[in-house]
């Protein structure tokens, strides 16, 4: 079945992970996928690899927190695609500090691209959505670390509720346009993401055996885990959803 037939999708942190899963899914919905990245290699191997599935997709080079980036790429997605329907910000940064340890530079760089780089993402998507009159819909990636701050991650969790804030305030704003701003709240997901924050492969292991153990359902998610949900946001099922964000996590936070 295809969900998501020419919808113009634009999706950030396409490159690697959660965002690359979400893109690969909504071109085998059916969707023109924009695969957007700060990585432009890692955006092109995205793009190549929906391409060579049968999927419609182009490559774009993004830092979510130069809004002349941003606007740039979203421009050329709609000329490309001839619609803006559905921005995902799902570029994130993640880094393991204490409340000692975090400082000034940690939480400036988290808030930078999780809170300042969704707020633009969501203005400049908005503002093209506006323009072309089109009712669309606006995904932020969040975190459960966005609800509950954790002794080792407080610049990491404060910037996600930021990013949870942007989509209760973005759904108010931008719902007499007809847009709805929702969000996904992952729990822990096995992406490239860990890979700067445990030492090396052993420790990684080791530490997501233990996260399983904690996790009701079992087991760490892949970043595949996640796409169903975006798909479920970025289709008409979900038009009367709005502000809410959908929590990931195999009841972590149940
Ligand atoms: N992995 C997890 O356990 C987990 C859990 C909860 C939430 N999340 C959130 O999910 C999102 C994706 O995480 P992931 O695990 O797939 O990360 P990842 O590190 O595997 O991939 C992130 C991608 O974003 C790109 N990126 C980084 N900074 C960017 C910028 N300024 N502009 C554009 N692109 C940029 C990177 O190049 C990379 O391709 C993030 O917002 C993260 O906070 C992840």
């Amino acid at each position: 079945m295809s969900r998501l037939t020419s919808v113009s999708t634009v999706v950030t942190g396409a490159g690697a992970g959660i965002g690359a899963a979400i893109a690969r899914r909504y071109a085998s919905e059916g969707a023109h996928v924009t695969v957007a990245d700060i990585d432009l290699n890692a955006a092109l191997a995205v793009r190549d690899e929906i391409v060579a599935a049968g999927g419609s997709a182009i490559a774009v080079e993004m830092d979510v927190t130069d809004r002349e980036a941003v606007r740039t790429g979203l421009v050329e997605a709609r000329d490309r695609f001839g619609s803006l329907d559905v921005m995902v910000n799902n570029a994130g940064i993640s880094m393991s500090t204490g409340v000692f340890d975090t400082t000034a530079e940690h939480w400036m760089r988290h808030q930078r691209v999780n809170g300042l780089g969704v707020l633009i993402g969501m203005q400049e998507a908005a503002k093209i959505m506006i323009d072309l009159g089109v009712r669309g819909k606006i995904i932020n990636v969040t975190s459960i670390s966005g609800k509950r701050n954790n002794a080792d991650w407080v610049a990491y969790a404060a910037s996600k509720a930021s990013t949870s804030s942007l989509i209760h305030g973005g759904a108010r704003a931008l719902a007499p346009h007809g847009i709805t701003v929702t969000g996904i709240a992952p729990g822990i997901v096995e992406t490239p993401l860990w890979a700067g924050i445990h030492e090396n492969e052993l420790d990684r292991a080791e530490r997501f055996a233990q996260y399983a153990a904690q996790i009701p359902l079992g087991y760490v998610s892949s970043a595949d885990d996640n796409a169903g949900a975006a798909v479920f946001l970025a289709t008409a099922d979900s038009d009367y959803i709005t502000g809410q964000i959908v929590t990931v996590d195999g009841g972590i936070t149940a």
